[in-house]
Parts: structure tokens; C-alpha cells; sequence
């Protein structure tokens, strides 16, 4: 097993997780460099608190830890959100620890008795703002609700200036390291996790970037991933993929049958591209969804190729649909192209499951059979509105 080689973020704070080199699945996204549960052990002068635990998965890493530390009591288990790969282990925790409390929110406290099956007893609930002294470190509590369920908190240690932000500024990245010595290694992973998993929640990202920005804080410690002691890195990015701006690209997620559409695909590409338009394709048998959820975050314009399968668009593509319509991207057009052999309803029953995003749908460009000169034209005159769109946003 390999295991960080520091696990000490500042004096009597340490990292107690645990890593999982081989995940490569996490919630239906490919995870390329698994991904770590951040536990988080503060000794205070008179009391001890454990920040979040780990995945039940890795308890017995978690235990190691702790008896490396020669840990002989915990009496506070900040439980900052009810997801398993962080609550999952407490109860193990209060059965080794039993003078242990959970000290969480209302929702957290309501998910944890679902989940966990915890009872009244193991639970100090705490309000927002609310502080507990450990002696000489204090813990004040922020509720962060949707970044990303509703009973998200942090934790501010204003002694030590570190905040604990649970899921919110994480990346599921593993490394032997307990910090990263260049943060542009983890852009990508960093913008790959924002996209899956904080990108429908865009605007309570904002909100609560807004309520930590006066804290003050040198050192950032998620529950996944490495500890940023940059802290002005990861908060620009998030401010970036949160923002209302948009790239002057198309996103252009296709499945063709028998060519059709993947003729139109490449036409409309290269007209795109005349236009001065930035084009990212993703052919859907084979892509890999974090990589298109990723490409949503900054992108104009959206436009779905799809064949049509009995009287409806490809599952494939009914998927890639779905799958912007819940990871809600800041995109301000979409579009249709593809193609039907007899009929069916593959538009509407795409324009059916996009129409809750706040996007333009311009007029799809549909072909009967193979595309001819006229289908060629109309995918010309729909990258020709695309410009005019992008001008408009001034992006182009
Ligand atoms: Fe990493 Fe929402 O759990």
C-alpha cells in the first residue's frame, strides 16, 4: 500500500484518510487517478476532533492512521455532509470511540439517522456560525448548502488559518503527497470534478465563494484530493467555471447508425471551424462522459447529432441529453442535426428533455436519409446563425 509521505498540515493537524489508487469508477465518471477521502485529525490543548471519515471502503486505513498518532480518544466527529465516501465510516468510529459525538447540521443530522442509522444520542447539532473550542483551535461551523447536497458544511480554523470545505474544492486525484507543488497539475482533474459534480449547482458555488472570501485562510482542505495551500489557485478556477462567461466554442456530441449523421457531423464541423468557431466533437459510442461534461463548462453553444432509432432520437444521444439537462452548463444555444430513415420523433423528444435549461434552441437541421446538397446548405446557414450568436455574446 502506498501512503502519503507527510501526513502533518500544520501543528496537531493531520491528514487520517485514506486513497484509492485503482478506483476508476466514482458515480458512473471515470476517475483516471482514483481519488482520496480526506479525514482530518485536530488535537486540540483540551479536545480532539476527527473532520469527516472515509469511505467504509478504506476504515481500516483510517484506524491505522489513528493508532500511528496514538489517538486514544476522539470526543468531536465533524460529519460536514452525509455522503457515504465521508459519513460512511462513523459509525465504526463511535463503536472503537464511544465518548465520540457527531457534531453536525439539521439536514446532516436527518440524512446521517437515514443513511447510518444513527440515533439522537450520537449527535451534537450545531447552527451555522456556531463555534467549538478545542482548547487552544477553535472550530466555527458555515453551512454551504449545494456544493453540493443540502446539508453541506465547513469548517473555518481560524488559528491555524485553514478551512475545511468538504466536497466544495476538491478533485478526485491521487498522490503521494499530502500538498501539490504546482497546482496546474490538477487544473484538469480540479475542472473534470467541478463540471461533474458542482456544475449543476453553479449558482450556490458563487454564493458560497462569496461567504468564504473574507475568511482568513491560507490552506484549503477538501475531502478529496490534495490540500491547496495556493489558495487563490483553485478559488479562480472556481470563480472562472462559475461565471456567466462563455467560450466561443460548440459542443457537438453525435451517434450515427449508418453514416448519415456522422456525414452531417463532419460538414457541419468544418463550417463551424470556417467560421472561426472552436468545435469540440464527441463521437457518444466511444466517448468518455466526464470528458464531455468537462467540455460543457465554458462552452456557447451545445448541438446534438443524432440518428434516428424506431420513431426517437439514438439512446445515446437521449443520454448525452439528459446528461446536459441535469449537469446544467451555462450554455446559451443548442441545436439538433441528424438524420431519419421514415419518420419519428427524434426532435421533439430531444427538445423535450433540454427544454428546462435557459438556452436558445435554433432551428435543427434534419436530413431524410443520406444528407443531399440542400442538407449540406442548411448545416452551412445553422453555423452561419451560430456565428452571429457568438458575435452577439461578443465572443467571436
Ligand atoms: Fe465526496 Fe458528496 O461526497
Amino acid at each position: 500500500m502506498i501512503k502519503l509521505k507527510k501526513i502533518e498540515i500544520k501543528p496537531d493537524i493531520y491528514w487520517v484518510g485514506g486513497i484509492d489508487w485503482n478506483l476508476r469508477n466514482f458515480h458512473g465518471y471515470t476517475t483516471n487517478r482514483g481519488t482520496t477521502y480526506n479525514s482530518y485529525l485536530i488535537k486540540g490543548s483540551e479536545k480532539t476532533a476527527l473532520i469527516d471519515s472515509v469511505d467504509p471502503e478504506k476504515k481500516e486505513v483510517l484506524f491505522e492512521n489513528l493508532r500511528r498518532l496514538k489517538i486514544e480518544s476522539i470526543d468531536y466527529v465533524i460529519a460536514h455532509h452525509g455522503e457515504q465516501d465521508h459519513s460512511g465510516t462513523i459509525p465504526y468510529i463511535l463503536e472503537k470511540y464511544p465518548m465520540a459525538k457527531v457534531v453536525t447540521n439539521p439536514k446532516c443530522e436527518s440524512v446521517l439517522k437515514d443513511l447510518l442509522l444513527l440515533a439522537d444520542e450520537d449527535f451534537i447539532v450545531v447552527e451555522d456560525g456556531q463555534e467549538i473550542s478545542l482548547g487552544n483551535k477553535t472550530l466555527k461551523f458555515i453551512f454551504a448548502p449545494w456544493v453540493h447536497w443540502p446539508d453541506t458544511m465547513l469548517t473555518f480554523l481560524p488559528e491555524d488559518k485553514i478551512i475545511f470545505t468538504c466536497d466544495f474544492l476538491g478533485t478526485h486525484y491521487s498522490l503521494e503527497e499530502l500538498f501539490i507543488d504546482n497546482p496546474e497539475k490538477i487544473y484538469t482533474p480540479a475542472k473534470r470534478y467541478y463540471a461533474e459534480i458542482m456544475m449543476p449547482f453553479r449558482t450556490s458555488v458563487v454564493k458560497n465563494l462569496e461567504l468564504i472570501k473574507d475568511l482568513d485562510f491560507d490552506t484549503i482542505a477538501p475531502s478529496h484530493g490534495p490540500v491547496h495551500t495556493d489558495r487563490e489557485f483553485i478559488i479562480n478556477c472556481y470563480k472562472d467555471w462559475s461565471s456567466d462567461d462563455v467560450r466561443n466554442e460548440v459542443i457537438l456530441p453525435y451517434v450515427s447508425m449508418h453514416g448519415s449523421t456522422e456525414k452531417m457531423v463532419k460538414h457541419f464541423k468544418l463550417a463551424l471551424e470556417k467560421n472561426g468557431i472552436i468545435v469540440k466533437e464527441f463521437n457518444l459510442s466511444e466517448a468518455d462522459t466526464g470528458e464531455l461534461a468537462m467540455a460543457l463548462v465554458d462552452a456557447a453553444t451545445v448541438v446534438l447529432g443524432c440518428s434516428t432509432v424506431l420513431v426517437g432520437p439514438h439512446p445515446k444521444a437521449m443520454y448525452a441529453a439528459y446528461l446536459v439537462k441535469v449537469l446544467r452548463p451555462k450554455t446559451r444555444n443548442l441545436s439538433i442535426i441528424g438524420s431519419f430513415g421514415w419518420g419519428g420523433k427524434m426532435v421533439e423528444q430531444l427538445v423535450e428533455v433540454l427544454k428546462s435549461l435557459k438556452a436558445e434552441v435554433i432551428e435543427p437541421v434534419i436530413a431524410k436519409g443520406y444528407p443531399k446538397e440542400r442538407d449540406l446548405q442548411l448545416l452551412d446557414e445553422l453555423a452561419g446563425k451560430i456565428k452571429t450568436k457568438h458575435k452577439d455574446l461578443g465572443i467571436l
